[in-house]
C-alpha cells in the first residue's frame, strides 16, 4: 500500500504492468454500500470491477449503529472487524441526522480508524465542459480534530461554546502526509491554508507545523495563504493551485468549492488515510433520497474513489483501465446521467463503462 500513484500523473505506463497476464492474489475489500442511492452506485462499481477482472473480493458490511451497554451508539463490531482485517474499504453515502440522534456515522468511521488525512483530488474531466479547463489540484484535509472535535457545551442559557481543537501531533502528521504525497505524485507545491491572523493560537500551531515539515522537504515549494484569499483566487483561476493542506472545516468547505469547479460532488473522489493502515475511499455526495431506487444516480464519484483505492492497492493497470473507460464514456456524452445533462440510467452508463473496460 502506498501513496504512490493515487493519480494519473504518476502512473506506471500500462504496458509495463502485465498484471492481467498473471494470476493475482485476490484481496478482500470491505464495502459499505450506504443509504439512499448508495446500493445502486455500489452495485455499479462492483459490476465494473467484475468486467475489468479486478482481483478483489467484496465483503459487504452493515454500519447501522448499534447501542452498546454504556448506552452509546457505535458502529457494529462486525463492520469494525472487517475493516481492521482487510485494511481497505469503499463506502457509499451515509445519511447524517442533523442536530440530533446519533453522531454522524461518517465521523464515527473517521474516529474509529483514525483516518487522519482526507485526500480529495479535483481534476477537470476531459469532455465535460465547465467554466474552467485544466483544473488539477488536491485538497488534503486534517480529518480528526479542529472544528469537528465535537466538543460543544452550553455555558448559560443562550450561550454555547464549541471548541476547535488543534494539536501538534495531528497537524504534524497531516502536514507530513501532504508533503510526502506531493513528492510521491510529482506535484511541485504545497500550500498551507489558514487564518492564523485571527485564530492565532490554533491556526498558528497548524501553520507552524506545516512550516516545520516544509523545512524537511526542500524539494517541494511551500506557500502559506489565508483561506479567504484562497477562495477568491480559486474561483478566479484554479489552475494556480496544486496540493493544499488545511484544518478540518476549511477542508470540508474548500473541497466542495473545488468540486464545483469541475462538475460537482457527483464526479469527485475522496480517500481517507488512517494512521493504523486502514484506508477508506468514499463518494462525498449525499444519499439523494429523492432519486433512490430509480436507476438515475451517477456512480462516477464512487467509481473514481474506487480507482483511487486501486492505486492505493498498487493495482495500477486495473485503475488505469477503469479510469480511462469512465473518462471516455463521459467524454463521448452518449450515456450521461441526468446530473451531467444526459438522460441515461445508471445501469446504461454502467454498461457502457463495462463494455469499454472489456474492449
Ligand atoms: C464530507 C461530508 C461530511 C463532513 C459530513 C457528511 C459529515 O460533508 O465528507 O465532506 O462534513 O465532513
Ligand atoms: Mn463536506
Amino acid at each position: 500500500m502506498s501513496l504512490f500513484g493515487l493519480f494519473r500523473k504518476s502512473l506506471v505506463p500500462a504496458a509495463q504492468n502485465l498484471s492481467r497476464c498473471y494470476s493475482q492474489q485476490i484481496q478482500k475489500v470491505t464495502l459499505i454500500p450506504g443509504d439512499g442511492i448508495g446500493p445502486e452506485i455500489s452495485s455499479s462499481v462492483q459490476q465494473i470491477f467484475s468486467a475489468a477482472e479486478v482481483p478483489v473480493e467484496w465483503e459487504s458490511v452493515d454500519v447501522t449503529p448499534v447501542r452498546g451497554r454504556d448506552g452509546q451508539t457505535r458502529i457494529p463490531d462486525a463492520a469494525v472487524e472487517s475493516m481492521n482485517l482487510n485494511k481497505i474499504g469503499l463506502k457509499g453515502p451515509l445519511a447524517t441526522p442533523i442536530g440530533k440522534g446519533h453522531m454522524s456515522l461518517n465521523l464515527a468511521l473517521r474516529k474509529e480508524f483514525d483516518l487522519y488525512a482526507n485526500v480529495r483530488p479535483c481534476k477537470s474531466l476531459e469532455g465535460y465542459k465547465t467554466v474552467y479547463d485544466d483544473v488539477d489540484l488536491v485538497t488534503i484535509r486534517e480529518n480528526t480534530e479542529g472544528e469537528y472535535s465535537g466538543i460543544e457545551h452550553e455555558i448559560v442559557d443562550g450561550v454555547v461554546q464549541s471548541i476547535k481543537l488543534i494539536t501538534r501531533d495531528a497537524s504534524m502528521r497531516v502536514a507530513e502526509f501532504a508533503f510526502d504525497f506531493a513528492r510521491a505524485n510529482n506535484r511541485p507545491t504545497v500550500t498551507a491554508v489558514h487564518k492564523a491572523n485571527i485564530m492565532r493560537m490554533s491556526d498558528g500551531l497548524f501553520l507552524r507545523c506545516c512550516r516545520e515539515v516544509a523545512e524537511q522537504h526542500k524539494d517541494i515549494k511551500f506557500r502559506e495563504m489565508y483561506l479567504d484569499t484562497v477562495c477568491l483566487n480559486m474561483v478566479q483561476d484554479p489552475t494556480q493551485f496544486d496540493v493544499l493542506v488545511m484544518p478540518n472545516l476549511y477542508g470540508d468547505i474548500l473541497s466542495d468549492l473545488c468540486a464545483g469547479l469541475v462538475g460537482g460532488l457527483g464526479v469527485t473522489p475522496s480517500g481517507n488515510i488512517g494512521a493504523g493502515g486502514v484506508a477508506i475511499f468514499e463518494s462525498v455526495h449525499g444519499t439523494a433520497p429523492d432519486i433512490a431506487g430509480e436507476d438515475k444516480a451517477n456512480p462516477t464519484a464512487l467509481l473514481l474513489s474506487a480507482v483511487m483505492m486501486l492505486r492505493h492497492m498498487e493495482l495500477h493497470d486495473h485503475a488505469n483501465r477503469i479510469e480511462n473507460a469512465v473518462l471516455t464514456v463521459i467524454g463521448e456524452r452518449k450515456h450521461l446521467t441526468g446530473d451531467l445533462g444526459g438522460e441515461s440510467k445508471c445501469s446504461e452508463f454502467t454498461a457502457a463503462i463495462c463494455e469499454k473496460v472489456q474492449s
